[in-house]
């Protein structure tokens, strides 16, 4: 297919041709975005995405997927939910970026909300834009805080891609070409309590861990593991960061992921679901001696223009307020646990094929038992109707995070689809030997 030349810019899918639609975006991706992407993402059969409503979206052909990747965690309340758009829309008619010399109400607001429902002694709250971002706010509290530079990390970890979130990511794929990158960072094998505490020492700032690791394919520490890191840094004055921008509010299940262990942390990381998934934003929490020492001598020790702007601000505060009414750690539960049982009976008639099945709340993992076929099977639960994606550090393991507003009657449609999926990957694999 010849690719059209048009520079348009169409603002109603419905009077384009869809496949022209396509190909001119497609066209657009590869030679003004990322040839390689656009590559991967037309083989996995993904199209234009036109529209979006709960956990549904549809493409530029009038299919439609239910949203199973969830913006890798962003769609907690759904694509679009109403309220939340009302907040934003009631915002723009007033202030929209903040001028920053004036004091913002909305990110008063949102900090005092934070620390209200955050675990521990989180009272502090600085705004980013993003989940790197907010990481990046996490790493220089430490260094400053403590003055000390080492910061222990995880294997598999996933903390972002800018230079200091990206040193602290544990994939070497992702860190290899970039070296050298900041200095001072240990990795530990994940969940192993004992190489933390035999890494964490008087040099040590602070160790930064996701209470469950989302891109290392959805895996889940061993009890304990919180409470022993807790440990191992209040003997060493180290600080305990947890990366809860994927697995904070309520999408494992709790409102934060580390409150089923009952453990705090001295500074967390959020984005992803804040937003609402309206607006992009991050924050990092911390406790009052970590403000206290990072901002005395120089408020503006750290800042961003765009952080706690009045609009992120705005969809935040009605996101927490939706979470909380509506209890969707809860429901995150009780869909989190139907998905899994369907997953567990599936992966019991398939066991050559599926590995092991885990997770908590609507942060699920199915991990196959061999390389390439995450690829195929994304393609074919494409087909069906289902939207996922592989982890990042570990695409052997497919990662269900729907929105936590999913319905009973969609989890049975995305069971039905993946059993259909595997057992035509089953046949598939039959007829390759
Ligand atoms: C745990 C964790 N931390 C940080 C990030 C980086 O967030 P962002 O992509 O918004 O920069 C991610 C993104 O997937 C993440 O899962």
């Amino acid at each position: 297919m010849r690719p059209t030349k048009s520079a348009g810019f169409p603002s109603n899918i419905l009077s384009v041709n869809p496949e022209e639609f396509y190909v001119d975006v497609f066209e657009k991706y590869s030679q003004h975005l990322n040839p390689s992407l656009a590559k991967l993402m037309g083989f996995a059969g993904f199209g234009v995405e036109v529209f979006a409503e709960g956990s549904i979206i549809r493409d530029h052909e009038g299919r439609e997927f239910i949203d199973c990747l969830g913006g890798y965690g962003t769609f907690t309340f759904g694509h679009r939910h109403p309220e939340i758009i009302e907040a934003v829309k009631n915002q723009l008619d007033n202030i929209a970026l903040s001028g920053k010399a004036f004091f913002s109400a909305n990110a008063a607001n949102l900090a005092a909300n934070l620390a209200a429902i955050a675990p521990g002694n989180l009272q502090y709250a600085f705004f980013s834009n993003s989940g790197t971002e907010a990481v990046e706010a996490a790493l220089k509290m430490a260094k400053a805080v403590t003055g000390r530079q080492k910061i222990v990390s995880t294997e598999g970890s996933y903390h972002g891609k800018t230079i200091g979130a990206l040193s602290t990511t544990g994939r070497e794929k992702y860190r290899k070409r970039f070296e050298p990158l900041m200095p001072g960072v240990e990795f530990v094998p994940y969940g192993d309590s004992a190489a933390a505490a035999a890494a964490i020492d008087a040099n040590t700032a602070a160790m930064i861990v996701e209470p469950i690791q989302g891109e290392g394919g959805i895996i889940l520490p061993p009890d304990g593991y919180l409470a022993s890191l807790r440990e191992s840094c209040d003997r060493h004055g180290a600080l305990l960061i947890f990366d809860e921008v994927q697995s904070g509010l309520g999408r494992a299940g709790y409102l934060f992921a580390c409150d089923r262990e009952g453990i705090a942390p001295d500074i967390m990381t959020l984005a992803k679901a804040l937003g609402g998934g309206i607006m992009p934003i991050g924050a990092t929490l911390g406790t009052p001696a970590i403000f206290e020492s990072l901002y005395r001598e120089n408020p503006l020790a750290h800042t961003s223009t765009f952080g706690g702007n009045p609009l992120a601000c705005a969809a935040a505060i009605k996101a927490l307020e939706i979470l909380v009414r509506d209890d969707l750690a809860e429901k995150s539960r009780t869909r989190g646990d139907q998905m899994l049982a369907g997953f567990q009976r599936i992966q019991s008639q398939y066991p050559d094929i599926i590995a092991e099945v885990r997770g908590r709340g609507l942060m699920i993992g199915l991990e196959f038992a061999m390389d390439e076929v995450g690829e195929l099977v994304v393609a074919q639960l494409l087909k069906r109707g289902v939207c996922v994606a592989y982890a990042l550090n570990n695409p052997r393991v497919l990662r269900f995070e729907p929105p936590l507003v999913i319905t009973a009657e969609q989890v049975d449609a995305v069971i039905l689809a993946v059993e259909e999926s595997i057992s035509e990957t089953a046949e598939l694999l039959a007829s390759l030997v």
